[in-house]
């Protein structure tokens, strides 16, 4: 059912990204692929690579690149986390549990999303590196307590809050693909949306035996079960996180806090002053608030406001090895890759999250030693020419 990964047919994530195109049904590829609204941010987040010039330091023998980075205290083999993805059980069989397994054997941790198909003490049970938690209010306070609870029994070590929910952003591909009437009570509505399903029976297959429609596992709402599978558009409704709520899960997981969708040096100061000890600028891939950042021209502002009192990440546009040497240069500590896995997984189930991995390390080795810098920590302001404006701000 999966699709062949191995190079030459995959040299690149572009090639993972047409093949899940292949395999998946629209309204699954348009969930991974797709952004809000016009889709600026979504491009802009990949296009702002290119207005970041590498500066090499040649005739520099490199035999081998250290690329090991620690994060919240924990060493990883790489500088790039697997970012929590959505509905990722739509994409392949136990697909949270896939991922995480093949981020834990290539020595980085994987963030379960809480809108995800799989039990987070199977997902925590898959992978032997570390892995965290991302979580929404859905369900209110006492539903996301009692997840938090399991995460720490089950041996999350952090705790990813994401800030930028406040509604969800309009995603205009789900509309037209029908996501709501698919998910909807009526069969009549629901009749235009289906022939997708059918002209992809390789994914169609793997679906069915994989139990059919997913649940939401962690949401456990009380007296009922888990919150059946819900429109994403739905579920980010009930998800906003307010400061006060983040007193509130600091207070209730007494573990280590990273806010995730963080793109000003205010909201940075205010998220290290509230407790977090690491901060992801993002802006949720573009899925959100269309017309903001990209990322990478918000990281400089950021990474000034924080002042070295948290540490910071970033996802976002992260497509090649070179992207997250620019990032890493930008002075974040390493990123988060979330699209570039998830076409992977709806590509080729683990194999094809292991191809994309390993995609990504193979470009960070070349493009470490023809800048002539031997580890990822090393990188740093002195091997790019950034644009002045993005210095602006203090
Ligand atoms: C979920 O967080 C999504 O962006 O779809």
């Amino acid at each position: 059912m999966p699709y062949a990964v191995d190079s030459p047919r995959v040299v690149n994530i572009s090639d993972l990204r047409r093949l899940a195109e292949r395999r998946l049904p629209r309204a699954v590829f348009d969930y991974i692929d797709g952004g809000a609204d016009a889709e600026l941010t979504l491009r802009e987040n990949c296009r702002v690579y290119d207005d970041v010039i590498l500066r090499p330091r040649n005739a520099v023998a490199i035999p081998e690149c250290d690329l090991h980075v620690t994060v919240l205290g924990r060493r990883l083999e790489l500088p790039f986390l697997l970012a929590p993805v959505g509905s990722s059980r739509m994409f392949y069989p136990r697909g949270e549990e896939a991922a995480a397994r093949a981020a834990g054997a290539a020595g980085t941790a994987y963030i379960l999303s809480t809108l995800s198909g799989c039990r987070l003490e199977d997902v925590k049970a898959a992978s032997i590196g570390p892995v965290w938690y991302q979580l929404y209010l859905v369900g209110g306070r006492e539903v996301a307590g009692a997840t938090i609870e399991r995460a720490r029994l089950a041996g999350f070590s952090a705790l990813a809050v994401t800030i930028d929910t406040a509604v969800s952003g309009l995603r205009e591909r789900d509309v037209r693909n029908g996501t709501k009437e698919l998910l909807g009570p009526s069969t009549w509505a629901r009749l235009p949306f289906l022939p997708q399903f059918l002209a992809r029976p390789r994914w169609l297959a793997g679906f069915l035996s994989d139990g059919g429609l997913m649940s939401f596992p962690n949401v456990v709402i009380p007296g009922q079960g888990p919150m059946p599978y819900a429109d994403v558009a739905a579920a980010l409704e009930q998800s906003t996180v307010s400061w006060a709520d983040l007193r509130w899960i600091r207070d209730v997981w007494r573990g280590p806090i990273v806010i995730k969708g963080v793109l000003t040096g205010d909201d940075a100061r205010r998220a290290i002053d509230e407790g977090a000890e690491a901060l992801v600028v993002s802006n949720h891939g573009g899925r959100q608030l269309d017309g903001v950042s990209a990322t990478l021209r918000a990281l400089p502002e950021v990474v000034g406001a924080a002042n070295g009192r948290a540490e910071v990440l970033l996802d976002g546009g992260i497509r090649r090895g070179s992207d997250v040497a620019k990032a890493l240069c930008l002075g974040a500590r390493a990123v988060l890759c979330g699209r570039a896995y998830a076409y992977g997984l709806g590509a080729g189930g683990g194999p094809g999250v292991a191809r994309a991995i390993q995609i990504l390390r193979a470009d960070l080795v070349r493009t470490l030693k023809l800048v002539g810098c031997a580890s990822a920590g090393e990188l740093d302001r002195s091997y790019v020419e950034v644009p002045a404006a993005w210095l602006q701000y203090k």
